[in-house]
């Protein structure tokens, strides 16, 4: 039926408008999209993680009626939801219920693809949900890069109560850190999580120096440098997750994929919009949904139209 063509054309049509340089691969979300279209193999993200056990992506996704974010042009946003339910089982054996996690991965970053190679920009914009407040005495993962060993992440951005950040820091922040196999980990960016706000992000990782860099702004704004590109380690490649991780509370935890507290009751959610990957070879950084960054003037001229 209709549906399968309506996603795809629409999915195309946003490439030439909203930004100029080459697409590695793109989770904007097509205007007129259903929850039901995250289960079927058209969405952009992968239909069978990461998420509760006995879910499906069409339960833990909503599709809030607000305006759509900085790169978002005829594509809107996506809020991913926790609650009691939202226990992963990576596999029958194992299952996380230390964790509660809803989380969406490009269809195509398969953990080897070239998402995690050369010279790329993730972006994405997000927003908080006020009906379902975080609780701020856990700590969230929302935006990560996981290494294709399982190993580490090459970076996180974070809120809440981050373990091992000092006592009495302010939980409502969003905190970008890098690799987090590091000790101490870098804390590369971070900024209060305002509320009815788009918080955007670009990230540029040059997978051949081992450099990561941040841009970020506000609603319209189009992207601004925030860091230098600084050296952090996002060797091993892949997979992206774009969602909420939920950590447990308690002390001295050996296992936190398995053990501590999470009340129950919960009702939570994140929202995300313009969820993209740009191809950065000679310097192409998308700063708005219009421009891009003049540092190679011939690429940003090739992609516009
Ligand atoms: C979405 O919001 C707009 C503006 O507030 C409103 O005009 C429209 O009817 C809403 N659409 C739906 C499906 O609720
Ligand atoms: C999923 O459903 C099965 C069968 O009812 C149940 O045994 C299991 O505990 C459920 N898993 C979670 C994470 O709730
Ligand atoms: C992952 O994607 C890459 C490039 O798209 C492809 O070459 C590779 O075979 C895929 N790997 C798996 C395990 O599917
Ligand atoms: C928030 O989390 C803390 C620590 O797990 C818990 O004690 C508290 O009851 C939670 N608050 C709500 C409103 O669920
Ligand atoms: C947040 O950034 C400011 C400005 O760079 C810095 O002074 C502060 O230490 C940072 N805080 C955290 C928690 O990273
Ligand atoms: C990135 O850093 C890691 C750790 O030092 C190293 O193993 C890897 O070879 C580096 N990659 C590049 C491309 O320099
Ligand atoms: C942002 O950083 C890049 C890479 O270091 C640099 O080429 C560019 O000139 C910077 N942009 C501004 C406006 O400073
Ligand atoms: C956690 O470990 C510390 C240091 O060993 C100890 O003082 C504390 O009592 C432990 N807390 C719990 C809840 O076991
Ligand atoms: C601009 O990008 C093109 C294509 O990737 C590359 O051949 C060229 O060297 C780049 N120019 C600059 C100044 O970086």
């Amino acid at each position: 039926m209709g549906l399968k063509f309506a996603f795809t054309s629409l999915a195309m049509a946003t490439v030439a408008m909203a930004q100029n340089c080459p697409l590695q691969f793109d989770g904007r979300v097509p205007a007129g999209s259903t929850p039901a279209s995250f289960d079927l193999d058209t969405s952009p993200f992968g239909t069978k993680f990461v998420f509760g056990q006995n879910l499906t992506m069409s339960q833990v996704v909503q599709l809030p009626n607000i305006t759509g974010s900085l790169f978002d042009t005829n594509t809107i946003p996506v809020e991913v939801t926790l609650s009691d339910a939202s226990i992963f089982a990576p596999s029958a054996t194992n299952i996380q219920t230390g964790f509660r996690r809803a989380e969406l991965q490009p269809a195509s970053n398969n953990g080897t693809d070239p998402s995690t190679l050369g010279l790329k920009t993730l972006h994405f914009s997000l927003r908080k949900d006020t009906a379902r407040p975080f609780n701020l005495s856990h700590e969230y993962q929302l935006v990560f890069l996981e290494d294709a060993a399982f190993s580490t992440n090459q970076f996180v951005l974070k809120t809440g109560t981050i373990s091992g950040q000092p006592v009495g820091q302010n939980p409502d922040l969003l905190v970008l850190q890098g690799n987090v196999n590091q000790d101490p980990v870098d804390n590369l960016f971070n900024v209060s999580f305002a509320q009815d706000t788009w918080h955007n992000f670009g990230v540029v990782l040059d997978f051949d120096k081992n450099t990561t860099q941040v841009l970020y702004s506000t609603d319209n704004t189009p992207l601004a440098n925030v860091t230098e590109p600084v050296f952090n380690d996002i060797s091993g490649q892949g997979q992206f997750h774009f969602g909420a991780l939920k950590k447990p509370t308690g002390d001295n935890l050996t296992d936190i994929t398995k053990q501590g507290f999470q009340e129950s009751g919960i009702n939570e959610g994140v929202i995300y919009g313009g969820i993209f990957e740009e191809d950065s070879t000679g310097g192409c950084v998308s700063l708005s949904a219009g421009t891009a960054s003049a540092a190679n003037a011939t690429v940003a001229r090739r992609w516009r139209r």
